[in-house]
């Protein structure tokens, strides 16, 4: 399980880091995000999302425009019309920007949007380690590191390892597929086309598989419809531990997830947490804390950003 010690703070960063800087900047965040969310409750998954792709790097770098001779990671593969919640963040550094100009990091704000996102969709909450600098720049290519859905555990492990964080904390960190939404062409090679002469993935359980062509048909050519979306699961908005428990029915939504089962460690924590949710949920916080703090810029590095 994840080690209470090895979560460390990096003394760069603080709790309660605006206290004295911008004393409103959490609650203005928590307004907006709860505001969002009365709206459009796949705000809390796609900020949640939005954090984990900035923190494969934790510098705010994934909320830059491309340019005429840059393309950034926003629109890089994992991201481009599958990020949600990017208006959201807009919003909230325009009021934090009215209130304290220059001083609250974009970074810093998805991280705290991702805390307030999980605690919105019945999470725990967490004091968020601050004083991140915003990145100056942003690459499609550095997008490379973020992990795909066809992955298995030894490739899914070794996208976390090389950024910092265990197994253990892979597999805690992954619970986050129990809210939200996916794509359908995430997907689609696990239903029509899996492998040479293999049409559906057998780890899929058929039942479910079933259900998820029904909701992910292909076109006459038989492509995927790139609009379509699936919900990870029976309780999209919810922080439970479904997600561990579904592993183990075969309806893990992507490859990356059921390979969960594939070793013995895996499993067992998977079923761990699918028996103890409380568990699972303060496992979930220690290596979010953590995975806040890959690479980030502190100090004299980077930017405030104004927007
Ligand atoms: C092996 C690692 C991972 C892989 C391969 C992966 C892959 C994906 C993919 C393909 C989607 C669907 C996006 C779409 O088409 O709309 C997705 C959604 C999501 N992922 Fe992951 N992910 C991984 C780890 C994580 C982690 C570590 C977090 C958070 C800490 C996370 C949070 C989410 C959330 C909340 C969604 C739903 C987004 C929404 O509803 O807009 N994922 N992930």
């Amino acid at each position: 399980m994840v080690s209470l010690l090895g979560c460390h703070i990096e003394a760069a960063l603080q709790v309660g880091y605006y206290g004295d800087k911008c004393p409103f900047a959490e609650k203005i965040i928590r307004e907006e995000v709860t505001e969002a969310f009365a709206k459009d409750k796949g705000i809390a998954p796609g900020l949640l999302r939005l954090h984990f792709h900035d923190c494969f790097g934790c510098d705010g770098s994934v909320l830059i425009d491309s340019t005429p001779t840059n393309q950034a990671e926003k629109d890089g593969p994992p991201n481009g019309v599958t990020i949600r919640g990017l208006e959201v963040i807009d919003c909230v550094k325009a009021r934090v920007e009215a209130a304290c100009p220059g001083v609250v990091s974009c970074a810093d704000i998805l991280a705290y949007a991702a805390r307030d996102a999980v605690l919105l969709t019945g999470g725990l909450y967490w004091e968020v380690p601050a004083g991140r600098r915003d990145g100056r720049v942003s690459r499609a290519s550095e997008t490379v590191d973020i992990p795909a859905p066809t992955f298995n555990l030894a490739q899914a492990t070794q996208s976390f390892v090389k950024k910092g964080l265990t197994q253990d904390e892979m597999v805690a960190l992954l619970g986050s597929h129990t809210i939200g939404r996916s794509h359908c062409f995430q997907l689609t090679n696990r239903l029509y086309n899996f492998s040479t002469g293999v049409r559906q993935d057998p780890n899929l359980n058929p039942l479910y598989a079933e259900h998820l062509k029904q909701n992910c048909p292909r076109n006459v050519r038989g492509i995927a419809n790139q609009t379509l979306v699936v919900f990870m699961n029976q309780s999209p908005y919810l922080m439970d531990s479904s997600y561990y428990a579904n592993l183990f029915t075969n309806q893990g939504l992507f490859t990356s997830d059921q390979t969960l089962l594939d070793s013995q460690r895996t499993a067992s924590q998977a079923a761990f947490y699918s028996g103890n949710s409380l568990a699972w949920q303060a496992d979930f916080v220690h290596a979010m804390i953590k995975m806040s703090q890959i690479q980030v810029l502190t100090g004299d590095q980077g930017e405030i950003r104004a927007n």
